[in-house]
């Protein structure tokens, strides 16, 4: 699919604001926010949160690895692996709304020093090559 056409598909203002929104809503304006408690909402695929358990243990990465998580969409599958598995993770997504809704829950989870978000494309990664321990990729097609 093209770039403008998966922005378009996915963009959406504000998404951040609203999961924090509701997340206060269900359990309370002062309740922690986790990887953990924003995973019945941040795991942005089928199974949510039961398929990333099932594909980390396929991954099995280890304490300090650095996992690179390719359409990392609002971050939900990397904070949780980098929570989990004591990793760092970096995630690449193309559509900008999300990179931004990623940046917010990393920073509202206080993990903005083990999960790093960056905005191109899994056709030309701003990565230099070997630089990943281990992979993932869950993307639209
Ligand atoms: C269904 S969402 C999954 C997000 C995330 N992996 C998760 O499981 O929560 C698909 C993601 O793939 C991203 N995507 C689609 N094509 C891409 C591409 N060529 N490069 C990087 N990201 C892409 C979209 O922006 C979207 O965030």
């Amino acid at each position: 699919m093209p770039a403008t056409q998966v922005d378009r598909h996915y963009g959406n203002p504000g998404i951040a604001e609203r999961i924090l929104a509701a997340l206060g809503a269900a359990n309370g304006a002062d309740a922690a926010v986790t990887p953990e408690t924003l995973a019945p909402i941040d795991h942005f695929h089928g199974r949510g949160v039961a398929a990333t358990g099932e594909l980390v243990a396929l991954l099995d990465p280890q304490p300090g690895e650095h996992i690179l998580d390719i359409g990392s969409g609002i971050g939900g599958p990397a904070r949780w692996i980098a929570a989990r598995c004591g990793c760092r993770v970096t995630g690449v997504d193309l559509t900008p709304e999300f990179c931004a809704a990623a940046e917010t829950l990393n920073a509202a989870t206080g993990m903005v020093d083990r999960v790093t978000i960056l905005e191109g494309s899994a056709l030309d990664l701003p990565l230099f090559d070997a630089s990943f321990d281990r992979a993932i990729r869950r993307m639209s097609r």
